[in-house]
């Protein structure tokens, strides 16, 4: 492993998953694994069938919402894609912020225990799945920053936001939990 001290473990990038140059991205996927439009989408079209293929036949009962499980990543740059499950908002009070926690921290833990120095991870749950961005940026940005606090892999984690409001948002939440300015 490589570790450069100086770089910035914690990126928020505006862009497209699908086209990250990094050694697994994370997929915001339903407990079936069954596909979808959003994120899910735009991987299995650009990753190719493999990709569904080797989730039905390795993970035929799906995976729980707030968990992952790991696959190939087809035809994509990255060399895997983490399918991570985050909880449809149903108001807040049916334990939706552990259960998003709880999935991006099996999906780095995925991605440690296959060596990936860097990961891309998309906002979990906010588009179809209804989270509050704001609510949803909090959680996420305190789990990320925890995680890499306490583990030396992924080195990298870049979130990456579909719009600059996302963006936006995900920056503000940043800065309040760190009390600076991310640099751009
Ligand atoms: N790259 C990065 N972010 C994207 C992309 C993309 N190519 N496409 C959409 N997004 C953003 C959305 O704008 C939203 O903020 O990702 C966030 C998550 O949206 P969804 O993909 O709808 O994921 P989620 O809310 O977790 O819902 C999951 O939707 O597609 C189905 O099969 C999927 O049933 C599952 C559900």
């Amino acid at each position: 492993m490589n570790v450069n001290p100086d770089e910035p473990r914690l990126l928020l990038v505006r862009g497209d998953i699908t086209e990250q140059h990094v050694d697994a991205i994370v997929n915001a996927a339903n407990s079936r694994l069954a596909g979808g439009g959003g994120v899910d989408g735009a991987i299995h079209r650009r990753g190719g069938p493999t990709i569904m293929q080797e989730t039905r036949r390795r993970f035929p009962d799906g995976c729980p919402t707030g968990s992952a499980v790991l696959t190939g990543g087809g035809q994509l740059p990255a060399k895997y894609v983490i399918h991570a499950v985050g909880p449809v908002w149903s108001g807040g009070d049916q334990g939706e912020p552990a259960l998003l926690a709880n999935a991006y921290r099996r999906a780095l833990e995925l991605a440690a225990e296959h060596d990936c120095y860097s990961l891309a991870v998309p906002a979990l749950s906010t588009g179809a799945y209804g989270y509050p961005l704001t609510a949803a940026a909090r959680v996420t940005i305190a789990t990320l920053a925890d995680f890499l606090a306490d583990h030396p892999l992924p080195h990298t984690v870049r979130l990456v936001l579909r719009d600059d409001a996302a963006l936006e948002t995900f920056r503000q939440a940043l800065s309040d939990l760190s009390g600076t300015v991310p640099p751009s």
